[in-house]
């Protein structure tokens, strides 16, 4: 809001409507939210990007198998995104379709400055073309399989396509996408998903197909309405057109370039190499950073309709709560690298860290407050070696974390947070406060307040990840909702705060696992 803080902008991929949202799709959003709401909450003016891509082949094939036509269809699917992202807790600040005006007039002048720069011919495409992938592969990529169809890298199947089609000269882009990845080393995350890109790159560009005559569900080529748009050109451009662009004047035109486009792996060339090419030929600024995360299995397989195995995330959240499900995704897997989704997994993590080692720690520390100290903040005495030390772990808290979320590390975030949760479980045990309430009193006192402020901080830094129960604790430990964000940490809470009578926030998970 204010004009005085920096600005961060921060993009999910926009999901395409052929398919009903599944857990794959709420990892990225969820990871986006994390940032955005990390960010909000380290003083920056955020704005959190999600969306649908609703033009295309595929989702006019979707529309049609659905017996609806694409803008009912569109509709219909679009809303089950901003359900998801609803289910899912996001504090997401805008929801685009690609099917609205806004973004017809921004990706049109879009293509019209690639047009004027000379970017853009005519000429015709003959070759492969994957609709479930909405890409097109040369023989070379392609395996052929035993009946003698072929199939794309990801193993969609493909067809030949012959049409008329403007070309974009990607192939002229090679050298100043190199040496653009060489000046930006933070642009393709992580390191190994960039060298990817790198020998992509290296090994030579072509020009690039972006229009289609053979289907009518687009964008029209400004000027040869028997065109319309590749897809991803169109839906690329969603993160431009959010920011009022081509309007200078538009509120948010201050927020490109975006800060960071979160994508998984399978859609990274299309970020990393098209993206930034059309930006730069456009005469546009490049994002500063796009991170590839990795895929879920499911309990061991691949998700897919026919395995039947695809999880709604709202029947997770029904199941579990929203806030295990939100910190399962982050904490589980090295955000980057694949992994396994699994219900023992999901119920483990429910009930050691959040329910054992945090949820009982807060409790006990503050069952002990409203017993022993009348329900109100003690204060704290002179600080022991002991004291010190875990106060300052849990005050490094803040500078620790922004390094790991900076760079995408949730789970090395998460680590650290739970480091220190630990040492406060050592800290209690102890310490005893229970002992000392008949031999010492003020040091109760003071143990428990050291307690009391290093779950403050620990309360603090987990609220992007876990909104709903963090507030619990925040508002357990007296700390006024003005007082929240980690600017706030650097002052005390007041000595006498009265404080509500605690209840659990993680309670344990007891259903059979199979
Ligand atoms: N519409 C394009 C993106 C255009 S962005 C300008 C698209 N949509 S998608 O709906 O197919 O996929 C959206 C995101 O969901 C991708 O980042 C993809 O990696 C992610 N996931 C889909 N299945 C997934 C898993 N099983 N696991 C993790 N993420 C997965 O691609």
């Amino acid at each position: 809001m204010s004009p005085m803080k920096p600005k961060f902008y921060v993009t999910t991929p926009i999901y395409y409507v052929n398919d009903v949202p599944h857990i794959g799709h709420a990892y990225t959003t969820v990871a986006c939210d994390v940032l955005a709401r990390w960010k909000r909450l380290d003083g920056f003016d955020v704005f959190f990007l999600t969306g649908t891509d609703e033009h295309g082949q595929k989702v006019e094939k979707a529309a049609s198998a659905a017996g609806l036509d694409p803008l009912a269809f569109t509709d219909r699917v679009s809303t089950a995104f901003q359900d998801m992202a609803r289910a899912m807790g996001v504090s997401n600040d805008d929801f685009i379709r690609t099917t609205e005006l806004r973004h017809k007039i921004a990706t049109t002048e879009l293509w019209r400055r690639l047009q004027d720069a000379g970017e853009i011919y005519l000429g015709g495409y003959e070759g492969w073309y994957a609709v479930r992938d909405e890409a097109f592969y040369d023989e070379a990529e392609l395996t052929i399989r035993p009946d003698g169809t072929r199939v794309a890298p990801s193993g969609a199947p493909v067809e030949w396509v012959v049409e008329p089609s403007y070309f974009f000269r990607l192939s002229a882009w090679q050298d100043r996408l190199l040496e653009f990845y060489d000046s930006h080393p933070d642009f393709i995350a992580p390191v190994s998903r960039r060298n990817e890109v790198l020998s992509f790159v290296r090994g030579g560009l072509k020009d690039l197909s972006v229009s289609r005559t053979s289907f009518r569900w687009g964008i029209p080529v400004p000027g040869d309405p028997a065109h319309v748009m590749y897809v991803w050109l169109d839906a690329l451009n969603n993160y431009v057109t959010a920011t009022g662009w081509p309007d200078p004047a538009a509120p948010r035109a201050g927020f490109w370039p975006a800060d960071l486009h979160m994508v998984g792996k399978d859609i990274l060339r299309f970020h990393a190499v098209y993206w930034p090419a059309f930006l730069m030929a456009a005469g546009l600024a490049p994002p500063k950073r796009v991170f590839a995360h990795g895929w879920w299995t499911i309990e061991g397989e691949k998700m897919s309709k026919s395995l039947g195995n695809v999880i709604a995330p709202a029947d997770l959240v029904a199941a579990y709560g929203l806030d295990p499900v939100r910190f399962f995704l982050l904490r589980e897997v090295p955000f980057g690298s694949d992994g396994d989704f699994s219900r023992r997994a999901l119920i483990s993590r429910m009930n050691v860290e959040l329910a054992n080692d945090l949820g009982n720690l807060s409790q006990r520390s503050l069952s002990l407050v409203a017993r022993n100290c009348a329900g109100v903040l003690p204060p704290r005495g002179a600080p022991t070696d002991e004291d010190a030390a875990i106060l300052a772990a849990a005050g490094a808290l803040p500078a620790l974390l922004r390094g790991y979320i900076d760079r995408q590390a949730f789970h090395e975030a998460l680590e650290e947070v739970w480091k220190v949760v630990r040492a406060g479980n050592g800290y209690i045990d102890r310490q005893a406060p229970w002992a000392l309430k008949k031999t010492d009193s003020e040091r109760m006192a003071s143990v428990l307040r050291v307690l009391a402020d290093m779950l403050r901080s620990v309360a603090t830094v987990l609220q992007p990840f876990m909104p709903g129960s963090m507030t619990k604790m925040l508002d357990q430990l007296g700390v006024p909702e003005d007082a929240r964000d980690l600017a706030a940490l650097a002052t005390p809470l007041s000595d006498g705060t009265v404080l509500p009578p605690p209840r659990g926030v993680f309670p344990r998970h007891t259903d059979d696992v199979t």
